[in-house]
């Protein structure tokens, strides 16, 4: 029996609020209250493509079925951004995507202290700025082979690099997009990174088949459905809060029940926002018009419909305010 390093349970997520530190009740417990009451505001999450050039040509990217040679400038998107400020858009939560958005980081350097929330979708290759505000989710498509398949020869090597080297105290998760390439890594890739303190969770979502892009990818919604008890099994079993999908939001992409998340029910659809790399509004969400919304995998409407239904608000609050008296506890060390 050996035992990989003892993980924390999870503090209260006291990342910075536009450059100042959350508080636990007027930044994270009131906004959750306001939810409760009034529902999930409008124009609350946003993704930007923040530029249309990336250094990787991933067999399954969504992107490239959009790919447009033209970018705004950061001056253009710092316009851009005033404008809408001055139209009074929330500036609640942004994800920073692309193309690869590292690319760009002076602009998401400016442009992320408009919003409370920042996440970087990044391939990982490019290190990581000493943003300790932001959370980081680093694509890694499966263990170092079908990784490279997928992403390109090398790449993982720098996504070891690029963790190993991280300033200390970011927020990094790593995000994989199972397909039918990789499914068999899901849990080698657990057992790899779980015991790297400086990865806090790995993200797990499918394949979302996109006009234009490779479609022998998708994953059969039966085979889907196996995956999904597997993940549920191993976060009660072994990984616990490491896999950092909830186990309400596995369930919601369960086939039975994918309908009450995606199509005319996407949050998304209803709330969000995304800009291409110009600045304009994509159709549909940062997957564009081409998504196969039927078919969609992709992890945010699952997780946006569990934030919007008032048990777990609830759940959440009750869970927090717990956490928040409660002495801290050690997950046992796991036995292999
Ligand atoms: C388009 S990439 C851009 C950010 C960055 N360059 C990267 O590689 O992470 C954003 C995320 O979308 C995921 N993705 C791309 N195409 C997808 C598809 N067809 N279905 C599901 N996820 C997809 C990628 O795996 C990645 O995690």
């Amino acid at each position: 029996m050996t035992a990989t390093p003892v993980r924390q349970k999870e503090e209260i997520k006291t990342p910075t609020l536009r450059g100042k530190k959350r508080k636990f009740w007027k930044d994270y417990m009131l906004p959750k209250v306001a939810f409760f009451v009034r529902g999930f505001p409008d124009r609350a999450v946003v993704s930007i493509d923040v530029t249309n050039k990336c250094n990787i040509r991933c067999k399954h990217c969504y992107f490239f079925a959009y790919e447009q040679d033209k970018e705004l400038k950061p001056e253009e998107w710092l316009q851009k951004l005033e404008e809408l400020k001055k139209d009074g858009f929330p500036f609640r939560s942004a994800t920073w995507v692309g193309g690869e958005p590292l690319l760009r980081k002076e602009l998401i350097e400016i442009g992320r202290k408009y919003f409370m929330f920042n996440i970087v979708v990044t391939n990982g290759t490019h290190g990581l700025p000493n943003w300790p505000d932001v959370m980081f989710h680093i694509s890694v498509d499966g263990t170092e082979a079908p990784h490279d398949d997928i992403r390109g020869k090398g790449v993982y090597k720098k996504i070891q690099k690029t963790i190993a080297e991280s300033p200390d105290g970011l927020n990094i998760s790593l995000a994989c997009c199972l397909n039918q390439r990789n499914l068999e890594c899901m849990e080698p890739l657990l057992e790899e990174w779980h015991s790297n303190m400086k990865v806090k969770h790995i993200l797990f979502d499918f394949f979302t088949p996109v006009k234009g892009v490779k479609h022998d990818l998708f994953i059969p919604f039966d085979e889907q459905e196996k995956i999904i008890d597997r993940l549920i099994e191993l976060k009660k079993t072994r990984y616990g809060d490491f896999i950092g999908v909830s186990e309400r939001v596995l369930d919601l992409m369960r086939q039975g029940k994918r309908q009450k998340a995606i199509g005319d029910n996407c949050v998304f659809l209803q709330k969000g926002h995304s800009f291409d790399p110009m600045g304009n509004k994509k159709a549909q969400c940062m997957m564009g018009a081409d998504a196969d919304c039927d078919r969609c995998g992709c992890i945010v409407p699952f997780y946006l419909k569990q934030r919007t239904e008032r048990k777990y608000i609830l759940q959440e609050v009750w869970g927090d305010i717990k956490d928040l008296f409660k002495p801290k506890e050690k997950i046992a060390p796991v036995a292999k």
